[in-house]
């Protein structure tokens, strides 16, 4: 038996988190993870199908046709999932043997139980690892912010999941999801990145194969208001709001990526649109807008018509020139975009009450005819349906996580109109970790690295060649609590 242990400390541990949009994936022990695309692109000048990892090739972003292997929060198209982690455990990804490893792997909440047999069979089956375990990611998320801030050990937790596919209110107690209280709001990064790309196509060009630029768009320049009535109204006269900003688009020559105007001392601008591996596809659009998100207004104007580019093919906007050292990135990027704007023919869109309109669904699913409670509303739903001794220890812990979490003031907000429908005895006290959208991934990097907590969970190749998915089936029911 001691050999055996000593065996398996050498054994390489992956851990990935399965995410509709992105895999977070590395080894134990590693300080973060690798996030890459949970899809496939085509561009549609090409015949080549870009996969996971093959998406760092791509220079151009435009017209992308998105190939997924999760929809709806589940696996529906293994066969592609395959290549996916073929990819993110190849040279390219992780670079780790499967066959030594073993592997520890999120699973979606209420995961079907045909799916999780066909992932059993891929995990040993296809890719021979030694070892596996499968995991809830809320119960991770807490294991993951442990990481983060040691002091936060609570017997129970509220993690409220906001990523790809939906967004999920779960309490945990000890590690373990409450299953029956868990609530479920069919809002997430999807449906705002389509409901954004809608409004924009309607009110301003057809932008309906533009979803990575959307997505960015989305993420440089949507947030949550904290009070969305008065912001919508100060916004009216779109010339006059303080709610307008201007995404200068990609010109598909000199400029492949956008970036919002003004805003040069940014970093981010640029990098976050080149390598921003989250993007949602455009196969399922959301039902048109009533309410007050409706009155979302996005124009796309023509500036400074001073020449365009005269025929120039250059893949990449040429990085100005520099002999000093000192001179940071960050100053050569200004230099770059202050010289689009004087010399380029800009293709400008005016963003303004959509910047708000589009995370207010996650508040008001009813905006785009979803018939559901907003988060506040699910919080207090899914705590009542735990047992009254456990209700104030949720209300004090709860946890934000995934990639929605990222919008300015989503907790601020949820805040806001949580405490007026909770009862006044109870605290609330709200935790957004410093990197929600890896905070799962923490936790499972947290489980595999604590001493035997991996060996009692797992199960090994061998059993599973004896015994078949039957064993997974027994042994993960016991390590929801673990
Ligand atoms: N800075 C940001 N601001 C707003 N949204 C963001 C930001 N960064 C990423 N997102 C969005 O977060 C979503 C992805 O979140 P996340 O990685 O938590 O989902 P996932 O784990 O892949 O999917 P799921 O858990 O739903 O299966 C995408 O829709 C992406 O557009
Ligand atoms: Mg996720």
């Amino acid at each position: 038996m001691a050999r055996r242990e000593r065996k398996e400390a050498v054994r390489p541990v992956i851990i990935l988190d399965n995410g509709g949009d992105t895999c977070k994936v590395g080894l134990a022990g590693q300080a973060t993870p690798r996030i890459i695309p949970n899809y496939a692109v085509k561009p549609k000048r090409e015949q080549r199908l870009y996969i996971a990892t093959d998406i760092d090739e791509l220079t151009d972003f435009s017209q992308l046709y998105f190939k997924r292997p999760i929809e709806k929060g589940y696996v529906v198209n293994w066969d592609l999932e395959f290549q996916i982690w073929s990819k993110i455990f190849g040279k390219k990804g992780i670079d780790t043997q499967t066959k030594d490893a073993v592997l520890l792997v999120t699973e979606p909440l209420f995961n079907p139980n045909p799916i999780r047999k066909t992932m059993d069979e891929v995990v040993f089956e296809k890719f021979g690892f030694e070892g596996y375990v499968r995991l809830p990611p809320p119960a991770l998320a807490v294991r993951g912010y442990q990481v983060e801030h040691p002091s936060f050990a609570p017997v129970c937790a509220l993690v409220v999941d906001s990523g790809y596919s939906f967004t999920h209110i779960v309490p945990v107690i000890e590690y373990s999801p409450v299953y029956p209280a868990i609530r479920r709001i069919n809002i997430g990064g999807k449906v705002l990145t389509n409901y954004l790309k809608e409004t924009i196509s309607y009110r301003a060009w057809n932008m309906m194969d533009e979803t990575h630029l959307i997505n960015t768009i989305k993420h440089r320049l949507c947030y949550v208001a904290l009070d969305f009535e008065a912001e919508l109204r100060a916004s009216r006269i779109p010339s006059e709001s303080p709610l307008r900003k201007e995404f200068v688009l990609p010109n598909g020559t000199t400029r492949l990526v956008g970036y919002v105007k003004g805003e040069y001392d940014d970093p981010a601008v640029q990098k976050s649109s080149s390598s921003s591996s989250s993007s949602s596809d455009d196969k399922t659009g959301v039902s048109s807008s009533s309410g007050s998100s409706s009155a979302a207004a996005a124009t796309v104007k023509t500036e400074s018509p001073q020449g365009s580019s005269d025929g120039e093919t250059k893949v990449k906007p040429e990085p100005m020139e520099t002999t000093e050292d000192e001179q940071s990135e960050q100053e050569r990027q200004k230099k770059r975009q202050r010289k689009d704007e004087e010399e380029d023919e800009e293709q400008v869109l005016v963003m303004n009450n959509e910047r708000i309109a589009i995370p207010e669904l996650l508040f008001n699913p009813s905006d785009i005819g979803v018939q559901q409670a907003g988060i506040p509303e699910a919080i207090v739903q899914a705590v009542n349906a735990v047992p009254e001794q456990y209700r104030a220890m949720l209300y004090e812990n709860i946890l934000l996580v995934g990639g929605n979490a990222l919008f300015r003031n989503f907790k601020e907000r949820i805040e806001r109109e949580l405490r007026p429908l909770v009862p006044e005895e109870y605290n609330i006290r709200i935790h957004v970790p410093a990197s929600p959208l890896t905070t799962v991934w923490q936790g499972g990097n947290a489980v595999a690295c604590t001493p035997g907590a991996l060996q009692s969970m797992c199960v090994r190749k061998s059993e599973y060649q004896e015994h078949g998915a039957r064993v997974c089936a027994a042994r993960f029911r016991n390590t929801e609590t673990y």
